[in-house]
């Protein structure tokens, strides 16, 4: 096979078999395939599409490109949950707690955050003590024990995506379906969970801008996971605003900690709990939808889902401390209020600028060499649809170092669109694809 007919292949609309797509990933994995190769090949996928077919072979070869997770030992159903992307959306920290206090099991493998701000890894990383780096012996332990564990991805999960992401990256090629769905897919199907529930972002903070597009991409991996044999279900969410008031590693902890208590709702609870009961129905573990809601719903109230979590931060090696009290968890040396230059109803929301509001204050990473500061970023007290007077708060900023602050301060008010009325309401969850 020489792999230049196999990029006049693709480049001229042809379908790629099964075997062809192998020779390509491994043949780039091992270093037969020089980058300028697999680019243009990675670049006529994006002009010429992949098929479901297509689609699911570069899953596979991707998935088996390196190590993959055996959980078969963990009695129990073993659940799964990934999030597209988008910004305050820290619902892992809720989500996973509440379904593994209803007794189902999460063994989890998370990335960090490359733009806005961090991942759940960088989230964690801010609870003093914790440790996302664990032998993969004690990981299972961990979640048989205490039904819960976060980790970081090993190094020798998915090469595939490693190295075709960062190629990708800089080819102007990561906004293709089925790029995108091979790569999360991958990842899911390599660490060894038994159900997946994926919440593809949708808005103006998201990859998907439109509604057709983030159904496309849930499609695409429902399918895939059903064609690699396992329960897969997609929740379409709303990203048109932060989904919770806090957007910065410590701050975020913060909030789900809050939430956890049951100190206030919202939309980050809301979606949190939508997505704890489609794992919960989708795993079994309820008759029908109402019921795992009630069992979400108790696992919160209890605060037996809070326990859960301090349970996993402990096992972890952090100080479960922050659960009562998260005064513990480390602070920006300043607040700096925000407020608004006009009144009016808050219309709409950039929501990616508010994102680069925060990584401005350091909170994310501008490039994969930058380092976060995990305590700086801002706390949201005004959300889409409210009214604000001029001169009111509408954020505060939590500093340490003040070069960027004005940059990020005008960025913030720039995001945010005022009128006289206020908007149409938006459903939170557009969609159920399953
Ligand atoms: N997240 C991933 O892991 N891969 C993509 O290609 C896009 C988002
Ligand atoms: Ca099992």
């Amino acid at each position: 096979m020489h792999f230049v007919d196999l990029i006049l292949k693709k480049r001229n609309g042809g379908r790629l078999s099964e075997d062809e797509i192998r020779f390509f990933v491994s043949g780039y994995v091992e270093g037969r395939i020089p980058d300028y190769q697999a680019a243009a090949m990675l670049m006529a996928i994006w002009f010429q599409k992949m098929d479901e077919r297509e689609t699911a072979d570069l899953t596979f070869a991707m998935r088996d490109s390196g190590d993959t997770i055996d959980l078969s030992a963990i009695a129990g159903t073993i659940a799964d949950k990934h999030s597209t992307g988008g910004v305050a959306d820290t619902t892992t920290l809720i989500t996973a707690p509440v379904v593994a206090a209803c007794g189902l099991k999460v063994a989890k493998m998370s990335g960090r955050g490359l733009g806005h701000t961090g991942g759940t890894l960088d989230k964690l990383d801010s609870i003093p003590g914790f440790s996302t780096e664990i032998e993969m012996d004690r990981f299972r332990h961990i979640v048989a024990d205490c039904g819960l564990s976060i980790i970081g991805q090993t190094s020798a999960l998915v090469p595939a995506d490693k190295m075709l992401y960062a190629l990708r990256d800089t080819t102007g090629t990561i906004d293709n379906i089925s790029l995108i769905s091979a790569s999360i897919m991958s990842k899911k199907l390599a660490s060894g969970s038994d159900t997946i529930v994926l919440d593809v972002k949708m808005g103006n903070g998201a990859f998907m801008k439109t509604k057709n597009d983030a159904e496309c991409l849930a499609r695409a991996m429902v399918s895939i996971g059903r064609t690699a044999g396992k329960k897969v279900e997609a929740l379409v969410s709303d990203m048109n605003q932060p989904l919770g008031n806090a957007v910065g590693n410590s701050l975020e902890v913060v909030e789900a900690i809050e939430v956890l208590s049951g100190k206030y709702r919202g939309d980050l609870c809301e979606v949190s709990l939508t997505l704890a009961a489609r794992m919960l129905l989708l795993s079994d573990m309820a008759e029908d939808e109402q019921a795992a809601r009630q069992m979400a719903e108790d696992a919160l109230g209890s605060g037996r889902a809070l326990d859960t979590l301090a349970a996993m931060i402990t096992a972890q090696g952090g100080d479960a401390g922050v659960c009562a009290n998260t005064s513990l968890l480390p602070r920006a040396a300043s607040m700096v209020s925000v407020t608004s230059p006009k009144s009016g109803y808050i219309r709409e929301i950039a929501t990616g600028e508010i994102g680069m509001a925060a990584l401005l204050l350091g909170a994310g990473r501008a490039t994969k060499a930058d380092t976060i500061d995990l305590t700086v970023g801002i706390w949201l007290k005004k959300r889409l649809g409210d009214y604000v007077n001029e001169g009111e708060e509408l954020a505060i900023f939590h500093v340490n170092d003040t070069t960027k602050l004005e940059e990020a301060r005008s960025r913030f008010i720039g995001a945010l669109v005022l009128g006289d009325k206020p908007p149409v309401k938006r459903p939170l969850i557009h969609a159920v694809i399953s």
